[in-house]
């Protein structure tokens, strides 16, 4: 018997059939309420005292206690027991994304009422697979669809009247994450280029190799900036293209898509049998939070007549600031847009979401069964790529309603503004270069003296190879040392620096979305590094680099 249970629990028909309505009995439901307050109202509280992984509990003790893969065949614990289990034991090892010294990556605090929403969602549970089994709830996503496509495409007030509740047509989907709101972006896109012709039924009943000799083309490719998230690769694998087509062009300074590589790219496969089944255009980023030229993008795609996707997995809420707007200038020329909710609509994990300017391509990948998604219902599973799902639209339609897209944009100028202002903090630093400079609220950084800039600014490309992975290792060594203390946590990547794969380096990624993270915070961030810089052995090779010249 552990220090949990304190009776030899049984499962019996009696107490299962309690399961299902209320708690064990009043003293459990007074513990019940005690904990739940607790995660109601002060969650970031008993998640407060650690961020990052640090190492006072290594993974390794920590899966030394995850080893039993026994089932018990009686109950172990109550709920109460398994609630402060988890309240003890688990979250003072789960990882503070809420604390304002957590800039590491796009998971952050989220607003307590989201809690709250998230508890609901999971006391209706509704399934809006089907109207079934959600009714009124799978209207409510339409009209949550409608509203944020209406923010990113701006179409009239008779459009939406239109299809707001069309029946026949969507304007978007809701998703589990940003990856399968690209892959069922790219879904549509696939289906779209390699649709039923003259006796051939179309890809997605006939496969990709009857489609590829119907179209006469030997592949089929999507072209994206090498910046591009994982998620575009993914999709290749699974859309049957093969992820080797998922051609990769190069960035300006400024990480964002060269207009030249990419029309350049276009006009040397255009004739050579090989179908292009999309442009991909990124609003954000993942390592630098660039946005790419998207009105000219656009532009391209519609000459040569080229789906346009645009990942704004992480910017496109950016849209909610009328001061910051302008940034995704373009995004409308997009045939689909990538948005998640769990990202910069600061949702709970997960909800990702897929939005289309003709209401009618989702036709392109509907499904249905007797049982279920019959012609002609309102069904939303008539077209995801999932079956069952929870309702997302809930919480997003709540949150709007609680933020207002005030509430959002100053979220939104907050990361920004604060963004810009460490930017200038960095610079200021004689330790510090900022690599990528911020558009959003992503920047990158690396520990790198004065001395060694200067002598960097006049190495050639073979000293600069030497001295860079010298600064690698350093800079590796002090982001490690940093998450392993647990006071604040800045995540790292390796960046090309120009287009030459022989430079790659490595980076702190700064991304601010949390309102309680200030330019104050950010410099003890700094601080930190700096001491442990200071502190560290590996750096003598970079005073020795500076010294002998
Ligand atoms: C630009 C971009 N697209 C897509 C994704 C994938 O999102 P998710 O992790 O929700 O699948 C990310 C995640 O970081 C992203 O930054």
């Amino acid at each position: 018997m552990n220090k949990y249970t304190k009776t030899e629990l049984v499962a019996n028909r009696q107490s299962l059939m309690r399961t299902f309505i209320k708690p064990e009995d009043d003293a459990s439901r007074l513990v019940l309420i005690k904990y739940m307050e607790q995660i109601s109202f002060g969650l970031h509280e008993f998640l407060r005292k650690h961020v990052g992984i640090t190492e006072q509990v290594s993974l390794k003790d920590l899966s030394g206690r995850f080893k039993n893969t026994l089932i018990s065949k009686n109950p172990e614990k109550k709920l109460t027991d398994v609630i402060t289990e988890i309240v003890e034991d688990i979250a003072p090892h789960a990882v503070n994304v809420a604390s304002p010294y957590f800039i590491g990556h796009m998971t952050s605090a989220i607003p307590f009422f989201m809690v709250h929403l998230k508890t609901v969602v999971a006391a209706l549970n509704q399934n809006v697979v089907k109207i079934e089994t959600s009714k009124v709830v799978s209207i409510l996503e339409k009209q949550v669809l409608a509203k944020i496509h209406r923010l990113v495409y701006r179409r009239s007030s008779d459009f939406y009247d239109r299809y707001v509740q069309n029946i026949r047509t969507t304007l978007g989907c809701f998703v589990e994450d940003g990856t399968l709101a690209n892959i069922t972006a790219l879904w549509v896109a696939r289906n779209s280029l390699l649709a039923p012709k003259n006796g051939f039924t179309g890809v997605e009943q006939e496969g990709i190799q009857a489609a590829y000799s119907a179209y006469n083309i030997n592949r089929c490719v999507v072209i994206v900036s090498r910046l591009g998230h994982y998620s575009i690769k993914k999709a290749g694998g699974l859309l049957g293209i093969g992820n080797q087509n998922i051609i990769a062009v190069d960035v300006d300074a400024d990480n964002r898509m060269d207009l030249d590589c990419l029309k350049k790219t276009i006009r040397k496969i255009k004739h050579d049998g090989t179908g292009i089944m999309a442009v991909v255009g990124i609003a954000g980023t993942t390592e630098t939070g660039a946005i790419d030229p998207l009105p000219q993008i656009g532009a391209i795609c519609a000459e040569n007549r080229i789906y346009f996707h645009v990942d704004a997995a992480w910017g496109g809420p950016v849209l909610m600031s009328e001061k910051y707007s302008h940034l995704l200038e373009g995004i409308d020329s997009a045939d689909s847009v990538t948005i998640d909710g769990h990202k910069q609509f600061y949702m709970p994990m997960s909800c990702g979401m897929v939005f289309f300017k003709d209401p009618s391509i989702m036709d392109a990948v509907k499904y249905h069964a007797n049982y279920v998604n019959r012609f002609g219902s309102v069904d939303l599973g008539i077209k995801s790529l999932a079956g069952s799902r929870e309702a997302s639209s809930l919480i997003l339609d709540s949150a709007l309603k609680i933020m207002g897209s005030q509430g959002y944009a100053l979220l939104i100028e907050h990361g920004i503004e604060t963004n810009r202002r460490f930017a200038e903090e960095i610079e200021r630093r004689d330790n510090f270069e900022l690599i990528t400079r911020p558009e959003l609220n992503i920047l990158t950084y690396r520990i790198c003296p004065s001395d060694i800039k200067r002598r960097l600014a006049e190495a050639d490309s073979e000293q600069i190879c030497i001295i860079n992975k010298e600064l690698n290792k350093t800079n590796r060594a002090v982001q490690r040392r940093q998450r392993a203390a647990g006071k604040s946590f800045v995540s790292r990547t390796k960046l090309r620096t120009g287009n030459n794969p022989g430079k790659e380096i490595v980076v702190f990624r700064c991304v601010i979305m949390n309102p309680m993270t200030d330019i104050k915070i950010l410099n003890e961030i700094l601080d930190e590094q700096e001491e442990i810089y200071f502190s560290l052995s590996p750096l003598l090779n970079i005073q020795h680099l500076t010294q002998n010249g």
